[in-house]
């Protein structure tokens, strides 16, 4: 595996590769990503650089983890072919950055708790990709409305590659894997599996016909019996739009936000409509086994 912290900007008219941006703390999400990654059959790329400006308070930014020495072992062994880990001037370069906004999707549910994180985020992947020229792009569902904004304000953009979505690896217990994970202590890490078990909750209940707000009653009914667990949002979107589902939608996210023991983690549940029938991505768990 090759190590760089520059490119030459004739990498433009190079060949083609499959790009996996990340902000590091590697873990099986991650590697999934890699796994998938592999399906393009180009050299993969990935990227490490911890973006200060999707931060909205910097005490987060401080105290994010960071673990480079192991992520290098870590993503050679995954498979990667290059690893990208610029220094912050080289990308955050006053001068020639391009700052995008994510607009009004981006100020509602993650956006609204979190100011300025989505301008952040596009503002960054905008950056890798202008340096990268990606044929692929490979990003999780896990952030599903960070996954949506990308696609809706980016691909335009960049119409010689393809975005990919990639399933949410969760541990056997439900919790889906997050670098934050590792701020948890072992009792958080407990209760937050019930954040999962939730979003099941308001999936079986919607799926077997009761409304938007009985769905959503019952499963905030179970997660309000967990003190440690303090919701900051519970919703179903379309996912096509992250607008409130209507009567042609077919394609849903049901959406979570909490904070626990001052960390704050997001989960999602994918699912589509078809002819009556329901169609449900609950993800992977770490034995590669779908979720139940
Ligand atoms: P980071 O949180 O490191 O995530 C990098 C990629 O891994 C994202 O596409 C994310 O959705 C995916 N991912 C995280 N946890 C996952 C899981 N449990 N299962 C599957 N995929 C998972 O997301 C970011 O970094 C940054 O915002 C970034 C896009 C790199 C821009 O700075």
């Amino acid at each position: 595996m090759k190590i760089i912290s520059t490119l030459k900007y004739e990498r433009a008219h190079s060949e083609e590769i499959t790009f996996v941006p990340t902000m590091g703390s590697l873990h099986a999400g991650h590697f999934s990503l890699i796994e998938k990654a592999k399906d393009f059959s180009c050299p993969i790329w990935m990227s490490i650089f911890v973006n200060k400006l999707q931060f909205n308070k910097n005490v987060d930014y401080k105290n994010y983890p960071r673990d480079l020495n192991k992520d290098i072992s870590n993503a050679e062994i995954a498979g990667v072919d290059v690893l990208f880990t610029p220094d912050i001037n080289y990308i955050l370069n006053k001068e020639s950055l391009k700052y995008i906004s994510s607009g009004d999707k981006g100020i509602v549910l993650e956006g609204e708790s979190r100011p300025g994180h989505f301008d952040g985020v596009l503002t960054v992947v905008n950056r890798l990709l202008e340096l990268i020229r990606p044929k692929y792009i490979v990003l999780g569902k896990k952030d599903a409305q960070q996954l949506f904004l990308i696609k809706k304000k980016l691909e335009n953009n960049y119409p010689r590659t393809e975005f990919i979505s990639s399933s949410t690896v969760r541990e056997d217990s439900g919790l889906a894997l997050s670098s934050r994970n590792k701020l948890l202590s072992n009792s958080a890490i407990e209760v937050s599996a019930e954040l999962f078990k939730c979003l099941k909750i308001f999936y079986s209940a919607f799926s077997s016909g009761e409304s938007v707000e009985v769905s959503r009653a019952k499963a905030k009914k179970y997660i309000n019996q967990y003190t440690k667990i303090e919701l900051d949002y519970l919703e179903i979107v379309d996912a096509s739009s992250f607008v409130k589902p209507k009567e042609d939608t077919f394609r849903y996210f049901i959406l979570i936000a909490a904070i626990i023991d001052g960390v704050r983690l997001i989960d999602n549940i994918y699912f589509e409509k078809k002819n009556n029938r329901y169609y449900v991505d609950l993800g992977i768990n770490l034995t590669g086994e779908g979720n139940k």
